[in-house]
């Protein structure tokens, strides 16, 4: 009897707390520094869901080791719904990085969806000689133990990216890690290092100000933001495509009935009018509403996984 009324009184009050969820700001852990492309989607995002769920999202920046210390407190964080993860690809490319990670990717998390694609482009300080994507490669070529290129740490997209690039043209260089691409990129407007390839959600900006070169970019088609800009496939670096994905995540544990909040503000916020045209001038696409949902996030992660573990088994790469 005492038991039944003890189940019914907790029931009472999860009900109560599913109603009312959220009663406080939710954080979002950003596992790379402030400033940076998954930084800028953060920030966008979190005006959008925090219009949808009449609560503030707040930004923890936990740049460092590829991304996984960030991965690694949004894991360990209370189940409760007001921690959540916000991270791209490298979620992906860590297991095959660090032999000993200290969460499981697969089964550490509940899913809630996807949000949006972001191009990648290949750029150089203002002051780098070549002035096109051909006369780039021969210089990179004679030059290559001079430049050194910028990225976020092993595993991280502009690694990932540079990882392609280099065993791409046969060529190595110099590799300047960074806790995000928000730092390198002050660096490479500063001339302190050569070349960067990078989110448009970082570089749109920086060329748009004339700060930095634009050689190319990773997507198979051109940007329409940027008609400009030709792809590196068209200029030679045949099938190169790479398309920077990126997906929210809670805690294992986090209650069901906040999960389906979550879910269902993300989806209004990649309809959300002002979130898509802010993503848009920096040539980032937000997903359709049916991929912002667990089950596409948990089929993209599991496949994304075995497509980039035997890439980086291959480069023979660990982290640790
Ligand atoms: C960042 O926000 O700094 C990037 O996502 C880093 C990267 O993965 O290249």
């Amino acid at each position: 009897m005492l038991r039944a009324l003890a189940l019914l009184i907790a029931a009472a009050a999860t009900a109560a707390i599913a109603q009312d969820y959220p009663v406080k700001p939710v954080v979002i852990v950003v596992p790379a520094a402030a400033g940076g492309p998954t930084d800028t989607l953060a920030r966008q995002l979190a005006v959008a869901m925090g219009g949808a769920l009449k609560q503030q999202l707040l930004i923890d920046n936990s740049g460092g080791a590829g991304g996984t210390i960030g991965i690694n407190k949004a894991a360990k964080a209370r189940p409760d719904g007001y921690t959540l993860l916000l991270y791209h690809i490298g979620m992906a490319t860590a297991p095959a990085l660090y032999r000993k990670l200290p969460y499981d990717t697969l089964n550490d998390f509940e899913y809630i969806g996807q949000i949006a694609d972001v191009p990648m482009m290949l750029i150089a300080k203002k002051t780098l000689p070549p002035g096109s994507f051909a006369e780039f490669l021969s210089y990179a070529k004679a030059n290559r133990d001079k430049l050194a290129y910028a990225n976020a740490g092993l595993g991280s997209a502009s690694y990932l990216c540079g990882l392609l690039f280099m065993s791409t043209i046969q060529a190595e260089f110099t590799t300047v890690p960074y806790k995000g691409t928000g730092p390198a990129m002050n660096d490479l407007v500063g001339g302190q290092v050569d070349f960067m390839c990078d989110q448009t959600t970082n570089t749109v900006p920086q060329i748009k100000s004339g700060n930095v070169k634009a050689y190319g970019v990773t997507t198979a088609v051109r940007l329409r933001s940027l008609p400009g800009v030709p792809t590196l496939d068209e200029q030679g670096l045949k099938g190169f495509n790479l398309v920077v994905w990126n997906g929210l995540y809670a805690p294992k544990g986090t209650p069901k009935a906040a999960l389906d909040k979550l879910v269902a503000a993300l989806q209004v916020a990649v309809q959300d009018a002002t979130f898509r045209t802010r993503l848009a001038d920096l040539a980032a696409e937000p997903v359709p509403v049916a991929k912002a949902t667990p089950e596409s996030l948990r089929t993209l992660l599991r496949s994304e996984i075995d497509k980039w573990t035997p890439i980086i088994r291959k480069a023979g790469v660990y982290a640790d």
